[in-house]
């Protein structure tokens, strides 16, 4: 199964190793010389604030290439595929790695490279599958390493980051080594701020002015499903795990609860409070009182169970999440780093790409559980597309494992990005700056599932909703008969402002806004496509109880399926926009949108049809 990737020429020059000595003292051609590797216009609103104090150290992350990547896509692709004999026969951890090792050729001629500059074996960190390898060293060495110079950068915001907008790398290497980061990523994955709104106190004080009065309204401790088709008409102004059963049909008792696990990721120092949780179940699932889960620690990511100290948007995940698919068990991934920068501290370990270090850790995690919500993100164009695409490899990698992974779509409508505060355009950072329409990444891995938000009942789709078509990744198969029809009824609208051609999201929706949660000891309004992306991976995880009860595979990458087989179990969302980049956006309508994708779901449907496949 060696698929062989490198010519003659490449494995002629990886004879020698490169000496860490300038250049200028090696001949031209025996592949030490540097050459660019990558080069990026920043993102707007980011300008050079300072030099790199040298001495300050730097974890660098290298992806080496993967070889044989295509043929796990080859099974990726015939296990998500219910028509497909391999359906739900998903690969052990041992059989990804051996998918996604790199080329023994790669790890000796990188292995030399990083001994010319002194490191030693003990220094490198590297994943289970050896393709990604990582070590922390003064900034100064990282410049002599990658040819470039370090600088921080400083965001309008007022946020600092290190980084460079160009490396090189000995040419030799090019072939090996997929990216090196942090070099060139801009994100601000903190930007999740912008991904969880507290409600504006218009609406708090009215609909909210005693949220538990509210919640109690909702007979939210005895209630449960109401007459088919009806729902409380309280679920207009607040959201419980009652208003959700009603609207999803969320009716089911799990029965196979020791066999899957459903996990929420926190990044930048979230982590959940116990007592919140046991707070929200009291008044909204007394059943599961006293009930916990379990909780890991990535790369030493905190867990301070002071009440003041617990992130809202974990508790919202974790309350609705768990709230739902309950007695199904919990796990929470707390993965650490505070990216903005602070040139007097001397060591900065994590250096704002989470996402490759939490999936280097998921590598080796056995038994990963069957879902997993993400509500982080950031505009997919402050990520360079090389790394774009090695992070959604890794997703793919985890999937491949049978792991339904699930993405909150974000909450700028079309334009996810840092639109200009004066314009409200959406400013491309390709060099042109063109007006261009922003999505947001990770949900734009095809890997992924994305979720999106509605609000009301009956559903709309909200104004915020994340969605658009990505810049950087294909349409897959699996969407492009949903996404053309559509793209046939918009014509010529907002030509130029896309990519026709790209990966669309979302995929599918739930509710967006409203959601009574206990953060920091009291009830308080929150919502985003942060609340969506959780109730959505609930209803899998539920989903998932109902095959295994079967006998049956959980089912692992979802979107084949969804857009084969599940769309008469979804409930389609037609009306409704999401605007941005000082426009309307785009519109709800018949059948997918880029607004709330296929639409949301309907349980006992979904139920139905999944527990009918093989
Ligand atoms: C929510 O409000 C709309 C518009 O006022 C109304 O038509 C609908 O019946 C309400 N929903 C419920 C569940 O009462
Ligand atoms: C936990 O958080 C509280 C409130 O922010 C803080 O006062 C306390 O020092 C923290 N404890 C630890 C161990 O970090
Ligand atoms: C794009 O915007 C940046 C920052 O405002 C400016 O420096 C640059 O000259 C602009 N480029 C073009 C092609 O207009």
């Amino acid at each position: 199964m060696r698929i062989p990737i490198f010519t003659a020429a490449s494995l002629a020059l990886a004879v020698l190793p490169c000496l860490a000595v300038p250049s200028y003292y090696v001949s031209r051609d025996n592949g030490c010389e540097h050459q660019v590797k990558e080069s990026i216009t920043p993102p707007h609103g980011w300008t050079k604030y300072a030099a790199a104090p040298p001495y300050h150290t730097i974890t660098l992350r290298i992806a080496l290439s993967q070889p044989h990547f295509s043929t796990l896509e080859q099974h990726l692709a015939e296990i998500s595929d219910p028509d497909h004999p391999r359906y739900g026969a998903h690969l052990s951890a041992e059989e990804v790695d051996a998918l996604a090792a790199p080329h023994s050729d790669s790890i000796r001629l990188v292995d030399e490279w990083l001994a010319g500059h002194g490191l030693k074996d003990s220094d490198i960190a590297r994943s289970s599958s050896k393709d990604s390898l990582s070590f922390t060293v003064p900034v100064k060495l990282a410049e002599q390493m990658l040819d470039t110079e370090y600088n921080v950068w400083r965001h309008d915001d007022d946020e600092y980051i290190l980084r460079t907008t160009r490396y090189s790398l000995p040419a030799k290497l090019h072939a090996h080594i997929e990216l090196v980061q942090p070099t060139t990523i801009f994100a601000r994955w903190k930007g999740l701020k912008s991904h969880l709104f507290y409600e504006d106190v218009e609406v708090q004080t009215k609909t909210l002015a005693s949220p538990l009065m509210n919640v109690n309204n909702f007979n939210v401790v005895g209630g449960g499903i109401l007459p088919a088709g009806r729902v409380d008409p309280n679920c207009n102004y607040t959201i419980t795990l009652n208003c959700l059963r009603q609207m999803y049909n969320i009716e089911y008792t799990p029965q196979a609860i020791d066999q899957q696990r459903i996990g929420i990721t926190g990044y930048l120092e979230q982590f959940a409070n116990i007592e919140d949780l046991q707070s929200f179940y009291k008044m909204q699932r007394p059943d599961a009182l006293g009930s916990d889960f379990e909780y890991f620690s990535v790369a030493g990511g905190i867990n301070n169970q002071s009440i003041e100290a617990a992130g809202t948007e974990a508790n919202l995940d974790v309350q609705y999440a768990f709230g739902l698919a309950h007695p199904i068990p919990g796990v929470y991934w707390s993965t650490a780093g505070r990216p903005p920068f602070q040139a007097d501290i001397a060591t900065v370990r994590n250096t704002n790409e989470p996402y490759q270090e939490w999936l280097d850790y998921m590598s080796s995690f056995p038994n990963p559980p069957a879902v997993i919500s993400t509500s982080y993100g950031d505009a997919e164009q402050t990520v360079p597309r090389s790394y774009a695409v090695n992070v959604c490899r890794g997703f793919a990698k985890l999937t491949a494992r049978g792991v339904s992974l699930i993405f909150a779509s974000g909450d700028g409508g079309v334009g996810d990005g840092n639109p200009d505060p004066e314009t409200q355009k959406c400013i491309s950072n390709d060099g042109r700056n063109a007006t261009r329409f922003s999505p947001l990444f990770p949900a734009t891995c095809p890997y992924v599932t994305a979720v999106g938000g509605t609000n009301s009942y009956p559903e709309v789709a909200v104004y915020f909703s994340g969605g658009g078509f990505s810049n950087y990744f294909p349409r897959p198969a699996y969407q492009s008969q949903a996404v053309n029809q559509f793209l046939g009824k918009l014509g010529n609208t907002y030509q130029g402002l896309y990519n026709r051609f790209g990966r669309a999201i979302p995929d599918v929706a739930a509710q967006g806004r409203h959601y009574a949660i206990h953060s920091r000891g009291k009830w308080a309004s929150i919502g985003g496509t942060s609340a969506a992306a959780p109730v959505f991976a609930a209803v899998i995880s539920l989903i998932n109880d109902a095959r295994l009860a079967q006998g049956k595979s959980v089912l692992g990458f979802l979107n084949p399926a969804l857009y084969k087989s599940a769309i008469p179990g979804l409930n389609d969302i037609t009306e409704g926009n999401n605007p941005g980049c000082g426009t309307n956006g785009f519109s709800a309508t018949d059948g997918w949108d880029p607004v709330t994708g296929l639409g949301t779901p309907d349980f006992l449907k979904l139920k139905d049809i999944y527990t009918n496949m093989p």
